[in-house]
């Protein structure tokens, strides 16, 4: 496809000052969607945990999961670069079994993988680009760390976190990462690790600075009112629109009004023969 975005070109982007779309799918329909109007990065996020599955953090998530619904995503996608999670534990328990669980995401069709974090796995991520897969970064609150951290919160708040903030985005541009994102950290903290880093930044809740923005589709979409963090921002209100449709089926059959003679297939020959 002519204007496939891939990795390379989101550095581009950044050189370019042209901002990054970023959007999370889990199945074929929404990838289809989110692909169809140009967002140049799909991303089939652990946070298919919260909003897929109704749990309450990324944790449960696994290898398989991430995997199943990569295969799906991947046949809605044509033009944007579609990256998979890899989910908690599934690259902290030897090098050898990180790149086996990766290489699963890439048979799917993902393009590169995101890891949370720098500590403990800067070789791994050298290794995996020797091996062909592209990885992305993320730092600042990181859900697979959530006890670690003691909730979800703003993280890099204070100067010795921020500082910590900044050497981990650089060392992991060394490493050779081509994307960073930035989650909910201060929008100063962003802005200047944005400016070090020849590697585009993409914030969720890391202010206006950044080369680019994700967000979680179902967030955007208004697809469940019981989650509204400060820097999720409604397009949509789908949860009503989805109430309000489905409540409307229901009565109509309650009452008999669907279905109607022009929802319904006419008589088969052989009744209409035998009236
Ligand atoms: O899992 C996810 O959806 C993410 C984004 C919030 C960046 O990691």
């Amino acid at each position: 496809m002519e204007n496939k975005v891939t990795t390379n070109h989101l550095e581009k982007m950044k050189q370019k000052g042209q901002k990054i779309t970023a959007l999370t799918a889990y199945d074929y329909p929404l990838a289809a969607l989110v692909d169809s109007v140009g967002v140049d990065l799909v991303l089939v996020g652990d946070s298919l945990g919260m909003t897929f599955m109704g749990d309450d953090n990324t944790l449960k998530v696994t290898i398989e999961d991430v995997a199943y619904h990569t295969r799906a995503v991947r046949k809605g996608i044509k033009r944007a670069l579609l990256v998979a999670d890899m989910p908690f534990m599934s690259y902290h328990v030897s090098e050898e079994k990180a790149l086996e669980n990766a290489a699963k995401l890439i048979r799917e069709g993902a393009e590169a993988v995101k890891l949370e974090g720098r500590d403990g796995i800067t070789e791994l991520i050298k290794s995996m680009l020797a091996g062909g897969i592209p990885v992305m970064g993320h730092i600042g609150l990181t859900p697979q760390s959530i006890h670690k951290l003691g909730g979800f919160k703003i993280q890099g708040r204070e100067e010795e976190s921020a500082k910590k903030l900044e050497d981990d985005a650089l060392a992991l541009e060394n490493c050779g990462i081509f994307a960073l994102v930035l989650e909910c950290v201060p929008v100063d903290v962003a802005q200047k690790i944005t400016e070090k880093l020849s590697i585009p930044t993409i914030g969720i809740g890391a202010g206006q600075y950044c080369d680019g923005q994700i967000m979680v589709t179902d967030d955007l979409l208004g697809l469940q009112n019981n989650f509204k963090p400060k820097f999720v921002k409604q397009y949509a209100q789908l949860s009503s629109t989805i109430s309000e449709a489905v409540a409307e089926y229901a009565s109509e059959v309650k009452e008999g009004i669907f279905p109607d003679n022009s929802h319904s297939y006419g008589p088969s020959p052989r009744h209409l023969k035998a009236m």
